[in-house]
């Protein structure tokens, strides 16, 4: 008895074909969100940030500690900004302890917000749900 497999194989071959397009076409188009790349000034300022524990009274995007505000468009709400972000560093408020940063500390934490704020808005009421599913944000950094 002989079974013509060839058919199958053929079938088979075809279908790893595709496979293998498909992987390749996702895997080398840029994704849905561009990624950029923090520059080290910011990435001290983070650093700053976690090790400092701004965390536990601030959010960014909404999420963190409730004790302070969110600071994620502080760096560019009006009346607000580097001097401004500063000023609480250097003298604390409330139950905001004072840090004793070097000069240099406080721009790198002034530079990370500044990366943060250009991400985007929160709270952002400007979302919209796309026909595909995907949740369409408006961006800062979007012209
Ligand atoms: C123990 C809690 C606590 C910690 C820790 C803390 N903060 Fe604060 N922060 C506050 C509170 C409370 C306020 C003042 C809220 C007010 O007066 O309206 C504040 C205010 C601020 C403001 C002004 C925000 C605005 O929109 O007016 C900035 C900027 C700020 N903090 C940055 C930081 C950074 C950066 C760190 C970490 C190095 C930090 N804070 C750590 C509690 C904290």
């Amino acid at each position: 008895m002989s079974t013509n497999s060839r058919p199958y194989i053929f079938v088979i071959v075809i279908l790893l074909a595709i496979f293998g397009a498909y992987n390749y076409v996702v895997y080398n188009t840029d994704g849905y969100v561009t990624v950029e790349k923090l520059p080290p000034v910011a990435i001290k300022g983070q650093q700053l940030f976690q090790n400092n524990r701004c965390w536990s009274c601030h959010q960014l995007y909404g999420l963190g500690g409730y004790l302070g505000p969110d600071l994620t468009n502080v760096y560019s709400a009006e009346g607000k900004g580097p001097s401004y972000i500063k000023a609480f560093l250097n003298s604390g408020v409330k139950s905001m302890p004072q840090f004793n940063f070097l000069e240099e500390e406080k721009n790198a934490l002034v530079e990370y917000l500044k990366k943060v704020d250009e991400t985007g808005i929160y709270p952002n009421y400007e979302a919209e749900i796309e026909a595909t599913g995907w949740v369409k944000l408006k961006y800062r950094n979007e012209k």
